[in-house]
């Protein structure tokens, strides 16, 4: 894709808590710049720190090349820059999709299970992708009141978030890490196809060392642990180094 020198940066789109989106010259190509910040509780609490960007970033390219190296169609075009990726512009269903394999955060704190409790099979769990309602919890029935996607499109989103969940556990699997939990993010193409947008990073995902227990994602922030990007750059080294073994 020669062509694809030639994408210039325009306006931003769009100022969120990790990244930064623009427009470019092309109309169906996004570029997203990722950002030293971190934030929780739904960016009441904010940080900045050095190099998470360029971390996520690579992180973020890594996964989404294998996932479509296994034939997981994603919003991913190419990595531009050390925090800068080119994606394919998409209408973002306002469904943060959350997969499960064992249990944290709020689902403990919803049922009082014991933290880490597996589970029989992978949980998929909604959210409304809404900052002024705090992304409320819901079901399909609900999704489909408010209208915020079709049944089709939210069967679709189910399949492929088991599919990614399969292929991240291996993936994860191979550096010593288990999936514990994760959100994903999924837009409409121009197209009509449901494809899957965002990111993925240590920021959406609970990651645990397996022989440690210790956490290798964002919860050493919310818990207020310290600098994560030292952890966050070790997952991308393991990451790396399992590509080449
Ligand atoms: N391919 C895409 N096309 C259009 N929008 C996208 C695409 N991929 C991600 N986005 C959107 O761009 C924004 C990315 O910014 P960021 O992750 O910083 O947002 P955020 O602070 O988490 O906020 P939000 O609550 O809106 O997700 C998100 O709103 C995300 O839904
Ligand atoms: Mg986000």
């Amino acid at each position: 894709m020669t062509e694809l020198a030639e994408v210039e940066k325009q306006e931003l789109l769009y100022r969120g808590k990790a990244k930064e989106m623009y427009t470019t010259n092309y109309p169906d190509i996004l570029w997203v710049h990722y950002l030293d910040q971190v934030t929780a509780l739904n960016g009441k609490r904010k940080v900045q720190m050095a190099d998470k960007g360029k971390t996520n970033c690579a992180i973020s390219t890594q996964l989404f090349t294998d996932l479509r190296n296994q034939g997981i169609e994603n919003h991913f075009i190419k990595q531009i820059g050390p925090t800068d990726q080119l994606v394919q512009r998409v209408k973002i269903i306002p469904l943060e999709t959350v997969i499960r394999n064992s249990a944290s955060g709020s689902f403990v704190k919803r049922y009082q299970t014991e933290y880490l409790q597996e589970f029989a099979q992978p949980v998929i769990e909604f959210f409304y992708k809404n900052d002024a309602l705090d992304d409320p919890f819901l079901n399909d029935d609900d999704a489909l009141a408010l209208e915020l996607a079709t049944r089709e499109q939210i069967s679709k989103i189910r399949q492929i978030a088991l599919q990614v969940n399969q292929h991240l556990i291996k993936i994860f699997e191979k550096i010593n890490v288990q999936l514990v939990d994760f959100k994903l993010e999924f837009g409409i193409t121009n197209t009509g196809d449901v494809i899957l947008a965002d990111e993925l990073s240590p920021d959406n995902c609970r990651l645990v060392d397996m022989q440690t227990k210790q956490s290798l994602d964002k919860d050493i922030f919310r818990q207020g642990l310290g600098d994560m990007v030292p952890v966050y750059e070790e997952i991308l080294q393991r990451l790396l180094h399992s590509e080449e073994a």
